[in-house]
């Protein structure tokens, strides 16, 4: 049974297994979890884990700023495999508050973080509140900031008070290309954003493609530096 207590000795197993058995162990030992879904090539894994369990729980943060072909997208995925999908929304009281003080663009002034704190971060902190564990697309090869995310961990970050929380990344050893070749072996639905360039896809305004050799996370938050590229749904990344 995976617990907080022996998920050091579960990280260690889950290393050496691949994304389809690590999700079957976890969908059957954790009831009720939940897979965060955000339009991208990340259906690979939304896909790999409704084949394992027709039920399982999606969630999408939904921040207003998607690109509308990642919104179009979502919705054919969800419809396609009949997903049970939230789309989870920022408290309209503090989004108000942001847009009228600062307008709707004010991350290329002083940062994402204020933007990402109220559009993510306290959604999944609102969603993870009533959840055991969550499960992401995260992968090492991704970023700068993700070269040491492990397969299984404790989530010391959104675990409400006095709960713990666990987190699994099942494609945290995969690299891009297997994910790529998950998709095409089994003709997955995928954004056609990937068509364009865009490899990394976030919210539209802080997003764009990438050139040649340029890492996959240099069109999120370009204006920014590669070290801070985490929005807040992964900052145990960054304090670890
Ligand atoms: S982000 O933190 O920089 O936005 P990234 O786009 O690399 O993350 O995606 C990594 C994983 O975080 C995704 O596979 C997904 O599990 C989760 N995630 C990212 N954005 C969202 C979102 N809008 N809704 C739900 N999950 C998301
Ligand atoms: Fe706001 Fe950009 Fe963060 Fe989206 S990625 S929540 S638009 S700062």
């Amino acid at each position: 049974m995976i617990n907080a207590e022996n998920i050091v000795e579960i990280n260690e197993k889950f290393n050496n297994m691949e994304p389809r058995e690590i999700l079957q162990q976890v969908l059957a030992d954790i009831p009720g979890i939940v897979v965060s879904f955000s339009g991208a090539e990340d259906v690979a894994l939304v896909v790999m884990a409704w084949k394992l369990h027709k039920d399982i729980k999606v969630f999408t943060l939904d921040t207003g700023r998607l690109h509308v072909e990642t919104y179009r997208f979502i919705d054919q995925v969800r419809q396609k495999y009949d997903l049970d999908l939230a789309f989870l929304y920022p408290d309209t009281t503090a989004i108000q508050r942001l847009t009228s003080d600062k307008g709707l663009f004010s991350f290329y002034q002083d940062g994402h973080e204020e933007c990402c704190s109220i559009r993510k971060t306290e959604p999944l902190r609102r969603q993870l509140a009533g959840v055991d564990a969550w499960i992401t697309g995260q992968r090492k090869d991704q970023s700068p900031t993700r070269t040491d995310v492990p397969v299984a961990q404790l989530d010391t970050v959104f675990a409400a008070p006095g709960k713990t929380l666990l987190k699994f990344n099942p494609f945290a050893n995969w690299r891009s290309k297997d994910v790529w070749d998950y998709i095409r072996m089994f003709d997955l639905p995928y954004n056609p954003l990937h068509d364009q360039g865009f490899v990394s896809i976030g919210c539209q305004p802080c997003t764009r493609p990438i050139g040649p050799n340029q890492h996959e996370r240099e069109g999120r938050w370009w204006w920014e530096e590669a070290t801070a590229k985490e929005c807040g749904l992964h900052r145990v990344n960054i304090i670890e």
